[in-house]
């Protein structure tokens, strides 16, 4: 996946300095005052999370802020959007897993 470096409106993507962050334990690089998830889309990373019940993936799907779609832990802190949060150097990003009390819930149904 590639970003933009020149726009028709918005213009040219001027040289910004990279900054590294990590995502589930792999290391990435995101341009200064990129969001989370524009970093992740332009890695290649479309997932940012699962369904807490079914486990499906989530990706981000407003990107203004109302979804909630985006949510990830950043720096242990859990539920921040990915959408509305620019990335900073060494941050700690980690993807939304299946709660592990409904998961235990729906193997007990089953
Ligand atoms: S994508 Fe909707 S809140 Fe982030």
């Amino acid at each position: 996946m590639a970003r933009i470096v020149d726009h028709p409106i918005l213009g040219k993507l001027e040289d910004r300095k990279a900054v590294a962050f990590m995502f589930d334990g792999d290391t990435y690089e995101a341009l200064e005052n990129e969001t989370i998830a524009a970093a992740l889309l332009a890695n290649g990373i479309r997932t940012l999370r699962v369904h807490e019940e079914s486990g499906t993936p989530r990706g981000f799907y407003c990107n203004i802020g109302h979804c909630m779609e985006c949510r990830v832990t950043v720096n242990e802190q859990a539920n921040i959007r990915a959408c509305l949060t620019v990335v900073e150097q060494d941050m700690v990003i980690e993807s939304g897993r299946q709660h592990p009390n409904i998961v235990k819930r729906m193997v007990e149904k089953l």
